[in-house]
Order: structure tokens, then sequence, then C-alpha cells
């Protein structure tokens, strides 16, 4: 039976404004928080939507409240609290109820959840949210994991709060139980990798070129134009713009350089080099908001190793670093891509890349344009099932390939460090190298270990003469 009602636990940010989102599109929400006074707040300041708001003073009062069969949205962090909410629901709950847990969980635990909640008797759902609270309370782009029946009674729900892209709502049931949860772990990886490579974009401009925030918002606002278009990009004109109130400077210079992560990034990381995949600029990105931290001991090292001189800043001009960007986006959403393909093959998932490039079209953090051009060519087919041979982006990678190979090689010579960007090179450069160098590696690995090689001319299993 479709839900025309939910609940929600949890009423911090993003709750609050996926229930009001969810009151606009004329549902009922029945609320309950460990702390009331989030939803008494929440309440009073929702005007004509208070109404369809309905708070609840404990979870037992919430169930209570609720008409049957009931869906019940966990927005609390991920971890232990998830754990703490379902063992509080299952004894609550009926058959027919299901839980969702629309935050940042862990597949692997969304994987263990849903097997204990079914065996309860009840369904579940696990929901990745992109847009932060904005798109949260406007359109978030949703990815599900659960059963096709789950998701078929939440739809409704789902469809009408999602962002739209041409009318095409961004949300979609990608498989079963962690599905959902994976894709958005590799969606917050690609924007890691994204973020990263912006802020090495500005830091050319800001440390290579000597530009202040005021010169550099204009360019990113013309980027925002053209083949960058995006939020990201968007949002980067916007912060370089804003003036900080305290001090009147630009806000964007009053802003330590360290930088936080509560592990979707990392676990992209972890997950695709368990599978046998490169994730190089996911990598980079994790690794420096780690290296972000250590900002202390940079200040100290800073004067004894002192920077590489050479100066060929200069010849690296606005549009190299434009193209830096958008062959950086193409490689790192390739990556994104591949470790996607390699989840579904190995969890049975069957997952349509066609169909979550669509729904990143709108609503979440990656959304650019290039998803709709990347959507069309998982729809073709795609020589090997790789994206960067598809015509579209081939054509796009050779001609703005030249542009990201400038800015490394100039950033490298004048000591500026463009890790995301170095990964995208080396990785582009690895994938089109016929005759790479790894014959050396298994040349060394049957000389210590007697590990055996393959040879170009002769089939099975050979040794080299090392010890003859
Ligand atoms: C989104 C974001 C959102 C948040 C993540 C990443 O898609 O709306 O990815 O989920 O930004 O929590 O946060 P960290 O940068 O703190 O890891």
């Amino acid at each position: 039976m479709a839900q025309a009602h939910m609940g929600i636990i949890g009423v911090g940010t993003m709750g609050s404004a996926l229930a009001l989102n969810m009151a606009d599109n004329g549902f009922d929400v029945t609320l309950w928080n460990l702390d009331p006074s989030t939803v008494t707040a929440l309440v009073s300041g929702a005007g004509p939507l208070a109404d369809r708001l309905h708070p609840a003073e404990t979870i037992e009062d919430m169930v209570a409240k609720m008409p049957t069969p009931r869906a019940i949205l966990m927005m609390v962090p991920a971890g232990k609290p998830v754990d703490m909410t379902i063992d509080a629901l299952i004894p609550l709950l009926s058959p027919g109820d299901t839980i969702i847990d629309g935050g940042n969980s862990d597949f692997r635990e969304t994987m263990a959840r849903t097997a204990r909640v079914e065996a309860a008797g009840l369904a579940m759902l696990g929901v990745g949210v992109s847009g932060g609270e904005d798109g949260a309370r406007h359109g978030p782009s949703m990815m599900a994991g659960g059963t096709a029946e789950t998701y078929a009674s939440l739809a409704p729900i789902l469809e009408a709060i999602a962002a739209k892209f041409e009318n095409d709502p961004c949300v979609a049931h990608l498989g079963p139980d962690g599905a959902g949860h994976f894709v958005k772990t590799v969606h917050n990886g690609i924007e890691y990798a994204d973020m990263q490579m912006i802020a090495e974009a500005y830091g050319l401009f800001r440390d290579g070129q000597g530009l202040p925030a005021s010169e550099i918002a204009p360019i990113f606002k013309g980027w925002n134009r053209g083949a960058l278009n995006s939020y990201l990009i968007e949002i980067t004109g916007e912060v370089l713009s804003a003036r900080d109130p305290k001090t009147g400077s630009a806000m964007i210079d009053m802003i330590v350089d360290q930088a936080g992560q509560k592990g979707t990034g990392r676990w992209t990381v972890i997950e695709a080099i368990r599978m046998g995949q490169s994730a190089s600029i996911i990598e980079a990105a994790v690794g420096a908001r780690v290296l972000s931290s250590e900002r202390p001991t940079r200040a100290i090292a800073a004067p004894i190793l002192s920077p590489a001189g050479e100066d060929m800043m200069s010849v690296v001009g606005e549009q190299d670093i434009e193209q830096a960007l958008i062959t950086g986006r193409v490689l790192a959403y390739a990556q994104g891509f591949r470790i996607l393909k390699a989840a579904s093959e190995e969890f049975g998932w069957d997952l349509d890349y066609a169909r979550i490039a669509e729904i990143w079209r709108a609503g979440c953090i990656i959304r650019s344009s290039m998803l709709d051009d990347i959507a069309d060519a998982f729809r073709t087919d795609l020589p090997h099932g790789r994206l960067i041979l598809s015509d579209h982006f081939s054509e796009i990678l050779k001609s703005n390939a030249g542009g990201l190979r400038r800015v490394v090689a100039a950033a490298a010579l004048r000591g500026l460090p463009v890790p995301a960007f170095s990964a995208a090179l080396s990785w582009f450069d690895t994938t089109r190298q016929p005759r790479g160098t790894t014959d050396m590696i298994q040349g060394m690995r049957d000389y210590f270990g007697a590990h055996s090689f393959k040879r170009l001319d002769d089939a099975g299993d050979h040794h080299g003469p090392w010890h003859d």
C-alpha cells in the first residue's frame, strides 16, 4: 500500500528540511527528536505547513500516533545511533511497517541492518540523500536500496519530494539492501575529488598567480556558464565573493585551511581497493584532507623544506586550469562509475549506471551538466564499458588533457601541491599506455619469488633465466 504519511526520527537540519518538504507536498509528518525543543521550533516556524507536522512526545507516542502501515525515516547520525533507533523501533512496529535510514550509513551496516529488520518481520530501505539542507527542503537526489515492493510503497512520497530534472524525479530504486547507500558513498567519493580539484584550481590562482579572491570569483562564475556548469563551481564563485562581516576582508581568507571528513570518501577508497579498483583521484582528495590537519607541522616545514624554484606558472592560462578541471572531472566520474561497476558485479546488484547518472543531474552536490552526457553515454554502447572511451568523452579528453598536463607540470616546477590533478593525469596516462612498465614488476617478482610471468610470444607461465 502506498504511504501518505511519514514519521521522522532525528529532527536536525536535514530531518527538519525533509519534514517541511513532505508537508509542502501534502504529506502528513509525525516528528520525534530526543531534544523536543527542535521539533517545537520547527513547528512554530512552519507557518501554514504546521498543520501537517505532528510532534510526538516519545518514540512510543510517535508509533501510536501514526496510521498503519507506518514508514519511519531515521535522520540520525550514522553508526551507533542508527542501531539504537532500530532497536527501539523493532518491538513497537508491526509487519508491513518500514524503517528507512536516510543517513550516510556504511552500506555494509545497511546490509546487516536490513537482515535484522526483515528477520523481525519489518521492511527496510537504505536511502542515500544528497543535496544538503537546501536540497532536503526543496528537492534532494535520493538513492534507494531495499526490496522493489518496499520501494514501490514509498515511491509516491520519495518522487514528490525529490529534485526534478526536466520533470524526471531524481530518485531511483537501485538494488537490494545496501545498494543505495553504496551509490551514495561513491557519489561522495566523486564529491571529494571534485572539491579537491576545485580547491587546487583556486590555489593555482591564489599562490601561483597571486590573484585575490575578488579576482578569482569571476573566473569561476564564468566557468559555470560553460562546460564546467555545476553546483560546486557555482558555490565556489559565491564562496570567493563573500566578505567577512567581522573584518571586511574576503571570507575565504579568514577560513582555516584544515578540512574534516565523516568517512564516505575514505570508504569509497577502501571499497575500491578491496575490489581491485583504482580510485586514485578520490584517494588523493581524502589524503589531502588528512594532510590539511597537520597545519602546525606544515608551518614548521615551510622554511626548512624550501620550495622548488622554477616558475612556469606564467605560461599557465585561465583556460589551461579550466581544461584541467574539465579533464579531472571526467576522470573522477569515470573512476566512480568503475567502482560502481565492480560492486554491482561483486554483489549481483545489476546497477543501472545511466539511471544513476540521471538521478544525479539535479538535487545532489555533484550535479553538473556533464551528467546528462554521462547518462547518454551509458545508454549507448560503451567500448569495453568504459566511459572515457565513449565518442563524447574521448573527444573531451583529447581536447582538454593538454591543459591538465600544463597545469600539473607548472605546479610541480613551482612546488605547488596539486595531488588530485596529478593523480588524474597519471591515471589518464596509465590507462592510455599500450605497453606499461609492470613487465619490470613481473620480472622482479619472478626473480625474488619465482612468481612466474606471461610471455608476449608464448602461452602459459614462464620463469626468467635469473639464477642460471
Ligand atoms: C551530500 C553530501 C553530504 C555531506 C557528507 C560529506 O551529498 O549532500 O555528500 O552528505 O556533505 O556528509 O561530508 P564530509 O565532507 O564531512 O565527509
